[in-house]
């Protein structure tokens, strides 16, 4: 009853873990991933980054908040340690990366090399081009110009999946540009920026100060962006993750619009949170005599 059609491949689940939750790939063999449709690996780069110094994690009430710095091995290692250990797992996996800007391309030839069916194209960097100030995401143009040079430097076959900011005021705008340039799909959304104090320190807590913020504080948020997505592209499919934690939320989100939907944050407080959503959600499509593919955009009605 859960299984879904995404790009042309059959998943079990329309559930996944997004990009960066388990970054250590030799940790997904102690997991229970029956819930999970697709694995979505932590953002690589060129070159290996070590990530950011001092606290990387800070729990709030509400959800959490990250400054890890896209710490990775940096592609050649990734294609030649992690990639083959992949390879071994049950589901379908998705390959997240991050070029700075256009001259770094080339660089990913290796990984493109290797027949993926798919890669995800995290655009939520900070923008260098020029000085400027903000991350690529927030930049229509410069999103296009990004996307379609990925684009091109792809095999024809592999799809490219591109994930946003949903700190901009028009998301719609960059779905337009990054779908003109050759988007097979959006994932909507990365992390706000958000900041904490410690106060028996009296300092900010992120040495950055800004940190990424995830978990259900964002949930209506990033609904409010895939609505936004979803009222004025209709025909691409998206990957929802943002604060999802449990069946309403993970249905609600299906609701508004997207394909698939993402589980985070809130595994860190509860492994077993996706194996529950999973099955709560079917058994909500058995009571309705629905089907997954029904659910989706549901909310909209007939439109
Ligand atoms: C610790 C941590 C690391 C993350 N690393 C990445 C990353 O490397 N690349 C990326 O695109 N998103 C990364 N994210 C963002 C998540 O993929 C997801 O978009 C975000 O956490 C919202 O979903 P959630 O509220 O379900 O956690 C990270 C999130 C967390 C909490």
């Amino acid at each position: 009853m859960l299984e879904t059609e995404f790009l042309g491949r059959r998943l079990p689940t329309p559930f996944f873990i997004p990009s960066g939750i388990v970054g250590d790939v030799s940790r997904l063999q102690e997991l229970d991933l029956s819930w999970c449709g697709l694995f979505v690996t932590k953002t690589i780069t060129l070159h290996p980054r070590g990530g950011n110094e001092g606290i990387r994690v800070w729990d709030l009430p509400c959800g959490m908040l990250n400054s890890i710095g896209l710490a990775n091995e940096g592609v050649e290692a990734f294609v030649r340690e992690t990639l083959p250990k992949l390879a071994s797992l049950e589901m379908e996996v998705l390959v997240s990366f991050s070029v700075y800007s256009e001259e770094e391309i080339p660089g990913f030839e290796g990984l493109f090399a290797q027949g993926l069916w798919a890669v995800e194209l995290n655009l939520s960097c900070p923008n260098v081009q020029h000085g400027a100030r903000g991350l690529i995401a927030q930049d229509p143009s410069l999103s296009h110009r990004l996307v379609r040079a990925v684009r091109r430097a792809l095999h024809k076959d592999t799809a490219l999946i591109v994930k946003l900011s949903p700190d901009v005021p028009f998301i719609e705008d960059v779905a337009e540009a990054v779908i003109s340039a050759g988007a097979s799909a959006l994932t909507i959304a990365n992390t706000f920026p958000g900041v904490a104090v410690d106060v028996n320190r009296g300092r900010f807590v992120f040495e950055r100060v800004v940190a990424g913020m995830s978990g259900p504080a964002i949930h209506p948020i990033v609904l409010h962006r895939i609505w936004r997505v979803r009222s004025r592209v209709l025909d691409v499919p998206i990957l929802g993750v943002g604060g999802v934690w449990n069946r309403d939320s993970a249905l609600a989100m299906a609701m508004a619009g997207a394909d698939l939907v993402g589980i985070g944050s809130a595994l860190y407080h509860d492994p077993a949170v996706g194996s529950r959503i999973a099955r709560e959600v079917e058994e909500f499509l058995q009571r309705q005599e629905c089907t997954w593919t029904e659910v989706v955009g549901k909310a909209y009605g007939d439109i």
